[in-house]
């Protein structure tokens, strides 16, 4: 794993994730409707106002999912998606994206505050993340991130007449730990810890 991934660099302070509120529905709804974003989920086709706001009512009394808009430098930038949240097991799965157009760079700052969530607030033992074999940008941001690829679901994924592998990545907290560890180390061996 980068050494950049954990390092807590001066430019990504004001970085934070916080709960996704009403007044940011119509933003998502045009990032999450954008062609390049809808083209990668398992939900391709645009989703109604509608859709989305009865989706947001349903969020809010739904313990086993949690999204959250990431905020970089104070702008919004991106979302990132808890679901299948058991508490019992410390699994869930995830997903994300940054908002069309966003800076190089800002997949990486969503994912790396996800995992603090993840393993920090959220007490979670293993993050799950399914990624579409047609999405190379994503399975080498799972691997960038420390995820593992642990299954091939084989022909997993229809949509219309296509149908595609879809690669089911996990990072344990342990393994986050020690590269997190790692990280620190790395760079207070080169300096850039002050
Ligand atoms: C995946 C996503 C969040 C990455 O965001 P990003 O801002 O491009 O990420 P970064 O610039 O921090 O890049 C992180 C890593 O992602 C990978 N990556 C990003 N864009 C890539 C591309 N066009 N091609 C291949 N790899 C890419 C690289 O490994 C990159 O690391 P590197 O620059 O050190 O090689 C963003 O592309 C996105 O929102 N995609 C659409 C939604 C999506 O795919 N969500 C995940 C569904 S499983």
């Amino acid at each position: 794993m980068s050494a950049a991934v954990y390092a807590m660099a001066s430019d990504t302070l004001r970085d934070r994730l916080r709960p996704l509120c009403e007044a940011d529905l119509e933003q998502v709804l045009m990032w999450r409707n954008a062609p390049e974003v809808r083209a990668v989920m398992y939900t391709s086709r645009e989703i109604t106002p509608a859709e989305h706001a009865a989706w947001f009512a349903r969020l809010q009394r739904d313990p086993t999912k949690r999204t959250l808009i990431f905020d970089a430098d104070g702008e919004p930038m991106g979302v990132v998606n808890f679901t299948r949240i058991d508490a019992a097991s410390g699994e869930a799965h995830w997903g994300f994206y940054v908002r069309p157009g966003a800076p190089k760079g800002s997949g990486t700052r969503l994912g790396r505050l996800a995992l603090a969530e993840a393993f920090g607030p959220l007490s979670l033992n293993r993050l799950i993340g399914e990624v579409l074999a047609s999405n190379e940008a994503s399975l080498r941001f799972h691997r960038k991130l420390g995820s593992e690829r642990e299954h091939i679901l084989r022909a997993h994924h229809r949509d219309g007449d296509t149908v595609q592998d879809v690669h089911e990545f996990s990072l344990t907290r342990a393994s986050w730990l020690r590269a997190r560890a790692a990280d620190e180390r790395a760079h207070a061996f080169s300096g850039d810890a002050s």
